[in-house]
């Protein structure tokens, strides 16, 4: 399998573990339970940081790759560059709110919850989705040279969570989900 789908499909099993510690925060706030704000607001920030600056937009040249050798393919996948600025709003907005109540402004509860959900429900399906359609429909239709110049074009740095060069920022969220076994299988 050529490198850079490989390093998508990686980057989808790393955020998918992220967002199953994501739910558990979210799952215990919906029963009333205490959150840990600094989790939850550290997935988000990693979502702004590394999924969102590199790689949506390397999904996105991949499809226009993709456009170029199978438009029926590509059609079907759909307007991936919306959707990704449509996660990025969400994650934006639930950041925006979770900071607020970590830093002690009152945030109703519901309205946490709700960007929390939006947030999360629409990431899983996106990445559902990626993984069971486009995914495959790349690996099909491009060809050696074609992977070759993305990988070329391609500049991003290693994940900060889960990559050589961890983040110091994310010591702590790295923690999280490497200490609990049953978030270090993939989805
Ligand atoms: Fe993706």
């Amino acid at each position: 399998m050529a490198a850079i789908l490989q390093l998508l499909q990686r980057d989808h099993t790393n955020i998918s573990r992220l967002l199953r510690v994501f739910e558990e925060q979210l799952t215990a706030f919906e029963a009333a339970e205490t959150v840990d704000y600094d989790v939850i607001v550290d997935i988000l920030d990693y979502c702004r940081s590394y999924p969102d600056r590199y790689h949506h937009p390397l999904e996105d040249r991949v499809l226009e790759t993709l456009r170029s050798r199978d438009s029926d393919a590509a059609e079907q996948v759909g307007d991936l560059a919306a959707q990704h600025a449509a996660l990025a709003a969400e994650t934006d907005a639930a950041l925006t709110l979770f900071l607020d109540a970590r830093n002690g402004k009152e945030i109703a509860r519901d309205e946490l919850i709700r960007a929390g959900r939006a947030f999360l429900t629409h990431y899983q399906q996106h990445i559902a989705a990626e993984d069971v359609f486009f995914f495959p429909a790349a690996e099909k239709a491009l060809r050696d040279q074609d992977w070759r110049d993305l990988e070329n074009a391609w500049d991003g740095p290693s994940d900060p969570v889960f990559g050589d060069r961890e983040e110091e920022h994310y010591r702590r969220l790295r923690h999280e989900v490497l200490t609990d076994n049953s978030r270090t299988s993939p989805a």
